[in-house]
């Protein structure tokens, strides 16, 4: 808190009036699900960004990220918020979401970011880069915007203003996270219910394998989705379960367009399956269904890599570990461990050194524990 008071004091000559924190997110279960309307299963976690704020007297906005020291401090006026191609983009998307939701900037501002999210790597630092923005807007400006508003505001900007057609997954968590518990999310309605993760430790461990395609190549995944939904008459894919899916399934010619809406309906399925198994504590079920989880998205939605499956099936065959699965959207970026409290040492010691091993390079892991959504700590 002092270091993030001081560097804005530093850059700016001045003192930040509020100062958010946004968290990443990894999710359990239930991936590309949530641009079809069905379930999904993060929660929220203790890495994330600091956004600390202040009004001006001018229209003047100004940003500077900790985290891209390269661009400097990036300036536009709340009257000519066009894209300046760099990191910057994300607050500024939100801006404009803001006002295209009936809440224009009275003046500008200053911001200042800094986290300890790593980049690229599936944890929705984009997504807590929204948040981190939204929650200090709302503070900074008295705005009444609840937390899932909030959430609404960022998947807009990265719609709109940033072309990824995410779904509202990453920024839900963000901003509605519950310490200890992951959120069973219907995407389609936004009703969710918390659920207890008990005391299984959770174990992300980063392929190092930055997703840069994730945007086009996500994309088109939700393409080929449409294509499928339209094919089987459906509002949406997880409007299926699994049984109406399979007995429709030849009305899709494409066959690629077939094996992803699969995907899509059946970790639906998994996504509810789980979050029951979990509130029944029943913890291998649990990590049989995340591992399932992968082998879909390998094999049917095809968004892992050689790296992600590596780490997959190492740690699904060591002793101690409920399930693993790359989290996320994928072509990179980190798989999720469920493990036995006792067994997470020794597995983040053994996963970084066959990792080396195989790949000449040590991977990060992170112990996390499921942390609240969007806070303002001054
Ligand atoms: C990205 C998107 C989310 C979700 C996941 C895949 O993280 O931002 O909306 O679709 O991919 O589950």
């Amino acid at each position: 808190m002092k270091e993030i008071f001081d560097s804005f004091s530093e850059i700016y000559n001045r003192q930040p009036e509020v100062i958010c924190f946004a968290p990443g997110r990894v999710n359990l279960i239930g991936e590309h699900t949530d641009y079809n309307g069905g379930h999904v299963f993060p929660c929220a976690i203790d890495l994330g960004i600091f956004c600390a704020a202040s009004r001006r007297e001018d229209r003047t906005l100004r940003f500077y990220s900790a985290d891209f020291p390269e661009t400097g401090v990036v300036s536009c006026t709340a009257d000519d918020l066009t894209p300046r191609h760099c990191w910057a983009d994300y607050p500024i998307g939100v801006i404009r979401a803001f006002a295209a939701f009936g809440y224009p900037l009275p003046c500008g501002a200053d911001l200042y970011f800094s986290g300890d999210l790593p980049d690229g790597a599936g944890l929705s630092s984009s997504a807590a880069l929204e948040t981190a923005t939204g929650a200090a807007l709302r503070e900074l400006f008295g705005l009444p915007v609840t937390g899932q508003e909030l959430a609404v505001l960022g998947q807009f900007a990265e719609n709109r203003f940033i072309g990824v057609n995410c779904g509202i997954m990453d920024q839900f968590a963000s901003a509605m996270g519950r310490k200890g518990s992951a959120l069973l999310l219907n995407a389609n309605t936004l009703e969710y219910r918390c659920a207890p993760l008990g005391d299984a430790a959770l174990v992300i461990v980063n392929s190092g394998v930055k997703h840069s395609l994730a945007g086009s190549a996500y994309n088109d995944r939700r393409r080929e989705c449409e294509t499928a939904t339209r094919a089987l008459k459906a509002p949406y894919l997880c409007a299926l379960t699994p049984g109406k899916f399979e007995r429709r399934a030849c009305l899709i010619e494409n066959e690629i367009c077939r094996k992803r809406a699969r995907h899509a309906v059946y970790e639906n399925q998994r996504a509810l399956d789980a979050a029951k198994a979990l509130e029944n504590g029943d913890l291998p079920e649990f990590g049989r269904l995340m591992n399932e989880s992968h082998r879909s998205l390998r094999d049917d939605y095809e968004v892992s890599c050689e790296e992600l499956d590596f780490l997959a099936s190492t740690a699904q065959a060591f002793p101690g570990v409920y399930g693993a699965r790359m989290t996320g959207g994928g072509f990179g970026g980190c798989t999720v461990n469920l493990i036995k409290k006792e067994a997470a040492q020794p597995f983040t010691e053994a996963i970084k050194a066959a990792y080396l091993k195989r790949y000449s390079k040590i991977p990060e892991v992170y112990a996390v524990s499921a942390g609240d959504g969007a806070v303002c700590l001054k």
